[in-house]
């Protein structure tokens, strides 16, 4: 039974040695892979850096072997996150951008300080949900800033079209020859869009805008000052549509074409100098001698303030208080005196008024209700009689001979 037992535990033991070989050399060929799918670039600060993402090559990573095997090469959609080693997003100066699964993607921007990014991108093949790995190392070394610069405004651009080489040294050779010099050096691409321009409504002839910065050692040419005359000026403030100035259209591919009015020139040979920074001291304070705390203030009188703000709103208020007792109480008549003093016949028509008015209300509630008691004045639709015409104009009497009424109560009772 031992023996038996012994012989499993070697055996177990043997097997968990050739496992971790297998780790061994797991991580070996995956370092070596990783070692592999590094690429190096040393870009000098405050130039313009673009590294174009190719599908292509992402796609010889995931089927390696499919076109030596199968003679067809896939074409998939692939997405790319990109962001510094060990940290959420992208350094500072650097952006991303891809426009569809189906398009390379682009790193692009200037590097403002010299210093080491080490960017890590993942490919996401949107087929197979495969990913693979490439690792960015971007050392910016320090170089002497371009002391004329110039921004352009490209109108009809985007900036995925602006950023392959081949296109940037289109442009750069327009405003080679606008600028009269050939020593140039683009210091900053950026979109529209990223400087608080709109999304363009997605329809053809609407583009983004994208805004081309250019440096150079040499001073501005004769074309580019032409945008600081008060003429072009005046001329951009009343219109958007400016011509180029004369002799200065140097746009071979009309998307390149600039907009004159969004031009602008910088001069960094001009600038102020940065200010010192402040002293700083030793961090102790000044022996100021012995604390003397202020004096109490003077005492005020607050009476008068009392008398205005207490006493004057509650005089009122109590004043106010007795009128309206007053007019509410104290000039009440009874109805019977009121009643008393009324004229017979004012009274009466009071009387009818009301009575109408309750009649009304009852026949509205009700279909079957006796048709109403003023329209009886001459004929009494329930008796048939008819009235006796008026013998006497006594304002006492009533219009109405009500005696003969049974149904009529409305009259006043003498
Ligand atoms: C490039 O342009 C962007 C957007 O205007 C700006 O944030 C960035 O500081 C610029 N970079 C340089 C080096 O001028």
């Amino acid at each position: 039974m031992k023996d038996i037992l012994n012989i499993i535990t070697e055996g177990r033991n043997k097997m968990a040695g050739s496992r971790s070989w297998v780790f061994f050399l797991t991580v070996c060929a995956v370092t070596l892979c990783e070692a592999n799918a590094e690429s190096k670039v040393t870009i000098p600060v405050g130039r313009f850096f673009t590294y174009e993402l190719l599908r292509e090559t992402f796609q010889n990573d995931f089927e390696p072997l499919s076109k030596l095997y199968s003679g067809y090469l896939y074409d998939d959609p692939m997405i790319f996150k990109c962001n510094r080693q060990n940290y959420p997003d992208l350094p500072e100066w650097l952006r991303f951008t891809q426009r569809h699964p189906y398009d390379n993607g682009f790193l692009y921007g200037t590097p403002t300080s010299p210093g080491k990014s080490v960017i890590e991108i993942y490919a996401i093949n949107k087929r197979s949900y495969e990913a693979t790995r490439l690792i960015l190392v971007i050392k910016a070394t320090a170089e002497k800033m371009l002391p004329f610069q110039a921004e352009f405004f490209l109108k009809l651009r985007e900036i995925e079209k602006v950023l392959p080489s081949s296109v940037q040294d289109e442009i750069k050779q327009d405003v080679q020859n606008m600028w009269d010099a050939e020593a140039l050096e683009i210091v900053n691409v950026t979109s529209a869009l990223d400087r608080g321009g709109r999304v363009p409504l997605p329809l053809p002839g609407h583009f983004e805008g994208v805004y081309v910065k250019v440096g150079s050692e040499q001073y501005f040419s004769h074309c580019l000052l032409s945008v600081k005359t008060t003429e072009h000026q005046k001329q951009c403030r009343e219109g958007d549509t400016v011509k180029a100035p004369k002799g200065c259209e140097f746009c071979s591919i009309p998307a390149n074409c600039i907009t004159w009015c969004q031009t602008q020139l910088f001069d960094l040979t001009k600038r102020k100098p940065v200010p010192p920074p402040p002293t700083v001291g030793s961090g102790i304070l000044e022996d100021g001698g012995d604390f003397s705390p202020p004096e109490s203030p003077p005492s005020r009188d607050f009476f008068p303030d009392y008398i205005v703000t207490v006493i004057v709103p509650l005089v009122l208020a109590i004043v106010l208080c007795l009128l309206l007792a007053y007019i509410m109480f104290g000039r009440r008549e009874g109805v019977a005196k009121r009643n008393a003093r009324t004229n017979q016949i004012q009274l009466y028509h009071h009387h009818t008024i009301h009575g109408n008015a309750d009649e009304l209300r009852n026949m509205a509630g009700d279909r079957g209700a006796p048709p109403p008691l003023s329209t009886r004045s001459m004929f009494n639709s329930r008796t048939g009689d008819r009235a006796s015409p008026l013998q006497s104009d006594s304002p006492s009497i009533p219009l109405i001979m009500a005696q003969h009424d049974p149904y009529c109560d409305t009259l006043p009772r003498k």
